[in-house]
This record gives structure tokens, sequence and C-alpha cells, in this order.
């Protein structure tokens, strides 16, 4: 799902007011290791964007292109057992999950570009739609 700014700030409107307490995310079920496992991961992903906003600020753009592409990437996906978990997803959850792969990788190819040009706009813009992936499934689905 790729959402544009308009629909992603009406997203964002109704998840931060009262709108969210009729909770219409989709329910999945998954055996509870894997549950465990994916909750993991998704710890493991905030920790990433955190690290990687923490090295743009100091201009280390390669190590931030390197924890985008093997934490959060389409390099992490061997990592995490992916394509085992995303067999007993929802085909949209597989979809956003994997457009979210793409994303982080489109990023850390933007963010080593922008050490080159001195221009870290495309780079942030990439960083945002990556995060418009979590947000996107955050607010489709949920396993408690
Ligand atoms: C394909 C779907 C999907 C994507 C993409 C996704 N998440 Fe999640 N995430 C979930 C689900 C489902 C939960 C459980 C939510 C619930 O049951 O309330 C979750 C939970 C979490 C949690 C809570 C973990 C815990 O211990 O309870 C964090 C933190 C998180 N996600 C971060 C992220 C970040 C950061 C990204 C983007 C880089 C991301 N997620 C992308 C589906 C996704």
């Amino acid at each position: 799902m790729n959402l544009r700014l308009p629909m992603y700030l009406a997203l964002l409107f109704m998840t931060s007011t009262g709108f969210a307490q009729d909770d219409t995310r989709q329910k999945v079920e998954f055996p509870q290791m894997v549950q465990q496992h994916m909750l993991a991961n998704m710890r493991d992903h905030l920790l990433a964007l955190s690290e990687i906003q923490a090295l743009m600020a100091v201009a280390d753009y390669d190590k931030a292109a390197q924890i985008a592409e093997q934490r959060l990437g389409l390099s992490s996906l061997d990592n995490h057992g992916a394509a085992h978990m995303a067999q007993m997803m929802p085909k949209e959850m597989q979809e956003i999950g994997s457009e979210m792969h793409k994303a982080a990788s489109q990023f850390a190819i933007s963010v080593v570009d922008a050490g080159a040009s001195g221009d870290l706009k495309p780079a942030l813009n990439d960083l945002s739609k990556l995060m418009q992936q979590c947000v996107a499934c955050h607010a489709a689905f949920r396993v408690h």
C-alpha cells in the first residue's frame, strides 16, 4: 500500500482522536511462538528506525543505509523467517510487509545518495514512505 500524504494525514488524525476507540483492526491469529518472534522483530524495527535517525543526525549515511537494508530491507527477509511467517498472514498484510521491505531498501539507496549530494530531502521522503507502511499495517491488523 502506498499511501498519498492527504490519506496518511487523515489516518493519523483518525488514530489520534476518538475514532480509534472502535477498534476495527482485523485480528490475525499466529501460533504463540510465531507471535512472540514477530513482536520481537517489531521492537527491533523501531530500534532500527531510531538508530537510523541518530546516524543521519551525525551524517553517517553509509551506516544508516546498512541498518536500513539489513534490519528492515529486502536483505532482512532471510534473517527473520519471513517466508514462513508471510504464509500465515492475510494477503493484504503480506503486501504491506513486502512494501515495507522494498521501501527500506529504496531508502538505503537514497540515504547513501544524500551523503554524496548533500541533499537530504529525497532520503527523508523515502524514510517517510517506509514509516507509512508501519502505520498502514498497524492501522489494519492486530494480534492481541
Ligand atoms: C505487515 C504488518 C506490519 C508492519 C509492516 C509493521 N508492523 Fe509493527 N506490528 C504489527 C502487528 C500486527 C503488531 C501487533 C499489534 C497489536 O496486536 O496490537 C505490531 C506491533 C509492533 C510493535 C509492538 C511490539 C510489542 O512488543 O508488542 C512495535 C514496536 C512495532 N510493531 C513497530 C513497527 C515498526 C517500527 C514498523 C515499520 C518499520 C512496523 N512495526 C511495521 C504489524 C506490522
